[in-house]
């Protein structure tokens, strides 16, 4: 092989293999532009991402017992400050001349040592009527 052929084998050599990898990045590139945006989740099949979304929505997966725990149990566990207890179905009671309904909106607006919301600002009507009928059993 003549000195030439020998420098024009050389670059074709790397302009071969620079082909290849060039195209091996192209068709990573592909599958990433093709990948779906969403996923399908099928009712009874394990889905990924699905707590991550319903975390992000903005806290919707709380339950009553998580906010009980969280914030109204430091006083109605204990009664504190004359607090209905936890389970104390009948002290609960003798409050709900107006049923839950009552009770809710007392503790919307926070009544004597009760603070507004039970300290849960961000608790909806809904998640606050939900603790409510947990604490109470009503
Ligand atoms: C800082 C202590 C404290 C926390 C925290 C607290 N409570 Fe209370 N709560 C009280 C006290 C004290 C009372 C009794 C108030 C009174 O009648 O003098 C009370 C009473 C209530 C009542 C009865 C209102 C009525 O109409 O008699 C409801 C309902 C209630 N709380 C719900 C909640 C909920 C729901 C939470 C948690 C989201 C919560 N509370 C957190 C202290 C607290």
């Amino acid at each position: 092989m003549n000195l030439i052929s020998k420098m024009l084998v050389a670059p074709a050599a790397v302009l071969a293999l620079w082909a290849v990898t060039a195209q091996a990045a192209t068709n990573d590139e592909i599958a990433e532009r093709l990948k779906p945006v969403g996923e399908v989740c099928v009712m009874g099949e394990e889905c990924k991402g699905v707590e991550a979304v319903a975390a992000s929505a903005g806290g919707g997966a709380r339950t009553a017992d998580d906010i009980v725990a969280k914030n109204c149990s430091a006083c109605h566990s204990a009664g504190v400050l004359g607090a209905p207890k936890i389970g104390d179905t009948a002290a609960w009671q003798a409050r709900a001349s107006n049923g839950v309904d009552g009770l809710l909106a007392n503790a919307i607006a926070g009544i004597n040592a009760m603070p507004p919301k039970g300290t849960c600002g961000d608790c909806s009507d809904d998640e606050l009527r939900a603790a409510i009928e947990k604490m109470s059993g009503l």
